[in-house]
């Protein structure tokens, strides 16, 4: 989410802008914090909105979902049934926040020690784009051979973030195909045996914590 803040107008709007002299200095500033924070409002207000129908319907996150794992097979939420699900949306060339949350997330199923056993961590990727099931397989493999990736077609992609009611968008950052980075929201759900909405783990938790809440949670 951090990205949606940094809203700069161009240097060549500026120059026309201020060759025309009209504006003066300070008007000119409103226009711009006005426009970032319409843009922001617009951002974030999407990612509460779909938060708030959600909630408002009486549906908890979590449902159906058809994936594929990161050695290529389709996998289903009901080949999760009978295992507290862990289950967390990022991608792989997030830069800070999911590299941060899996680290934690890994350190925190090594404090539960056995009770993880009744855990799978699930890693999905809101950026099919770039995280095949290879590139998933290496990442998820550098932080515990516990934790699964998943990813998928766009499509498919779509509706398990929309079950999940999570937000992510492209942020462009440069003329390549592969020139973005995802802004994404940074929950983690924690589901039942049976996959049903449990309760949020905080993504900022410490391994303690984390592991301290889930332990309580599953007894
Ligand atoms: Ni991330």
């Amino acid at each position: 989410m951090r990205y949606l803040l940094r809203w700069t107008p161009l240097e060549s709007d500026m120059t026309n802008i201020t060759n025309r002299a009209v504006p003066t200095r300070s008007s000119l500033s409103f226009i711009y914090v006005t426009a970032g924070l319409v843009v922001t409002v617009l951002l974030f207000g999407t990612a509460g909105v779909l938060w708030l129908t959600g909630s408002s319907n009486g549906e908890m996150p979590g449902g159906a979902f058809t994936l594929e794992s990161s050695s290529g097979q389709t996998v289903t939420n009901r080949d999760f049934r009978g295992k507290y699900m862990l289950v967390y949306f990022g991608y792989t060339y997030c830069p800070d926040v999911c590299p941060t949350t899996l680290n934690a997330v890994a350190e925190a199923l090594d404090e539960l020690g056995p009770r993880a056993e009744k855990l799978v961590p699930i890693f999905i990727t809101d950026d099919p784009q770039r995280d095949t099931p290879a590139a998933m397989k290496r990442y998820t493999a550098a932080f515990s051979p516990a934790l699964v990736g998943l990813t998928g077609t766009p499509d498919e992609i779509v509706r398990v973030a929309k079950e999940y009611r999570v937000y992510y968008a492209k942020h462009i950052t440069g003329p390549g195909p592969n020139d973005y980075s995802m802004d994404h929201s940074s929950i983690i759900y924690l589901m039942g045996p049976d996959g049903e909405f449990i309760a949020p783990i905080s993504a900022e938790a410490s391994p303690q914590e984390m592991a301290d809440k889930i332990g309580k949670l599953m007894s």
